[in-house]
């Protein structure tokens, strides 16, 4: 290969690797084997175009789900769902990171079913040792049974960022210092699920599901994760700091991304415990470094 020839590759590549480094956001699609193994109720998940895509079915018999191979300490998650079209009501269609020990750190993320027309809710979660309690509730901006959309998950040691596409829908921030908690020392594998949770999804329990409208499917693609794998024991990992994640642009949400942010807290929120005074008379401490001011 002449030397102008090379050159010219190893630009290209690195320009490649450069947008795709900074840009957590970047649609990558990855077959569901590579990252991800079924976790139970095998025959209640079908497989599309060599596992590109798949379909997960709930009936009265049972729900299913899958879950990453590896475990990660922090890093980029993200799955395409389109959640049950028609009647959902009672069901739960679940994207969520869990470190799955004792004292057990989580990031969900929750899609509520609702009857036919009506709207489903997201409800988004963190817990931290064992704890939660942390919930907040939107709507969406479209109907998320009627395409695809990106549901993503940012993990650093700054900060935990929910995103719906492009648009971040909470964070999540690093209050150690300060005396809070946050999820940092716990590898957490990735979960995917879809249930029947009649007992409190849809109007709180109100609204039970109708099994005559059985299965309920949910179709997932993408199955991107852009972790740093470490053994379920791990409590760092070893390129903690180096990876694109960990860079200064992701300690904090930019100015847009804080504008979105606002745009999604006024505009769709339901319930924040951010402000619940009955619940929390005192503000919750991560809830005062949340916002841009
Ligand atoms: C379902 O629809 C009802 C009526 O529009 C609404 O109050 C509720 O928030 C919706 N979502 C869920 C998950 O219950």
């Amino acid at each position: 290969m002449n030397y102008s020839l090379r050159m010219c590759l190893i630009l290209l590549s690195s320009f490649v690797y450069a947008s795709f480094a900074a840009n957590p956001r970047t649609p990558i699609d990855v077959p569901f084997g590579r990252n991800y193994v079924p976790t139970w109720a095998y025959d209640h998940i079908k497989y599309l175009n060599g596992g590109s895509e798949i379909l997960l079915n709930l009936d009265k018999s049972t729900g299913t789900g899958f879950q990453s191979k590896g475990s990660y300490l922090f890093g980029h998650f993200s799955m395409f769902i389109k959640m049950v079209p028609g009647d959902s009501a009672g069901t739960v269609t679940a994207f969520y990171l869990s470190s799955q020990t004792a004292e057990h750190d989580e990031i969900d993320f929750e899609f509520l079913g609702n009857r036919t027309g009506q709207p489903y809710i997201l409800q988004t979660n963190v817990f931290t040792g064992g704890k939660g309690d942390r919930e907040q509730r939107i709507y969406l901006w479209f109907d998320p049974t009627q395409a695809y959309h990106r549901y993503s998950v940012l993990w650093n040691m700054f900060q935990i960022v929910f995103f719906v596409d492009d648009i971040p829908i909470r964070v999540f921030k690093n209050t150690n210092q300060l005396g809070g908690k946050y999820p940092f020392n716990q590898p957490m594998k990735i979960y995917n699920s879809l249930w029947n949770a009649d007992d409190w999804a849809t109007r709180g329990g109100l609204e039970k599901t109708d099994w005559s409208k059985a299965p309920f499917i949910a179709s997932y693609k993408g199955f991107h994760i852009d972790g740093c794998e470490a053994s379920v024991n791990a409590k760092f990992c070893d390129t903690q700091g180096k990876r694109w994640w960990d860079q200064p642009e992701f300690h904090d949400l930019d100015v847009a991304q804080w504008q979105r942010l606002r745009w999604v807290r006024q505009k769709y929120t339901i319930y924040n415990y951010c402000n619940d005074r009955k619940r929390y008379p005192q503000v919750p401490l991560e809830c005062t470094r949340d916002r841009d001011v």
